[in-house]
């Protein structure tokens, strides 16, 4: 028998994960279609380049299921532009940084106005680095947020996003409501080599020297968004999301 992970409380199916495997191993009856993240892949967002420099083999960071949509669900989703994606990233360190997503900005929706996210921590615990790029006063702002399960996170328009898994034993799992409308911005993060601050895996943050605006650090609690998980909030109501595909229509963000 395989250990699993049971995680059914968050979708209108049975949900498991494979806790030797560190994958998901059942989605109801969706098909288990992935797609990986490997360490080369993103070899210029790691802080520690001498390590990932002497690394000769590839391997997976993480994994990304598109749409874990039930074929009843489908069809809602789709007229509502918004998809919901699952994300496993196991734990593990890459050199003196812990695992963590490569991180993207999303494009605007509307004129200055950017596509949001929402993130729901199912499982493990996570540590979410959101960042908005100065535009005329050479401030970055940085905003931390600390999350364990069941939490849930809002990326608001114009904040880049990382996940970090700061556990050294526990898979971080997570889920996302976003538009299907638009394709991710990688390029800037890229550039910087990172977000313009680190989480070392010794516990301290360090500021990227790539970056020479000054730094505004923020931390934010998780906040409660929807009083039940996205998934089932969404096909319940989904005219309470309009804004992630409409985000002028939402006033305080
Ligand atoms: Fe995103």
């Amino acid at each position: 028998m395989v250990p699993n992970t049971n995680l059914s409380k968050y979708v209108p199916y049975e949900l498991l994960l494979d806790i030797n495997s560190k994958k998901l191993s059942k989605a109801g009856d969706i098909e288990l279609d992935f797609a990986v993240r490997k360490l080369f892949d993103m070899k210029e967002v790691i802080y520690d380049q001498k390590w990932v420099n002497r690394q000769e083999k590839n391997f997976d960071l993480y994994y990304m299921y598109r749409d874990l949509t039930r074929t009843q669900d489908k069809e809602i989703f789709q007229e509502n532009n918004v998809r919901f994606d699952v994300t496993v990233i196991p734990p593990q360190t890459l050199g003196s940084e812990f695992v963590k997503t490569a991180g993207h900005f999303h494009p605007d929706a509307k004129e200055g106005v950017g596509f949001p996210e929402v993130y729901e921590l199912m499982f493990g615990e996570g540590i979410y680095l959101l960042q908005k790029d100065s535009i005329e006063n050479n401030i970055i702002e940085i905003m931390i947020v600390k999350a364990k399960a069941g939490d849930q996170i809002l990326i608001p328009p114009g904040y880049g996003h990382i996940t970090i898994n700061p556990s050294k034993t526990e898979t971080l799992v997570m889920n996302n409501l976003v538009s299907s409308a638009f394709s991710s911005i990688y390029g800037s993060i890229k550039e910087k080599q990172g977000a313009a601050y680190l989480l070392l895996n010794n516990g301290s943050w360090i500021k990227n020297d790539q970056y020479t605006e000054e730094i505004n650090i923020l931390k934010r609690e998780p906040e409660k968004i929807v009083n039940k998980p996205f998934y089932l909030s969404f096909i319940e109501s989904p005219d309470k999301w309009i804004y992630l595909n409409e985000p002028w229509t939402k006033k305080n963000w």
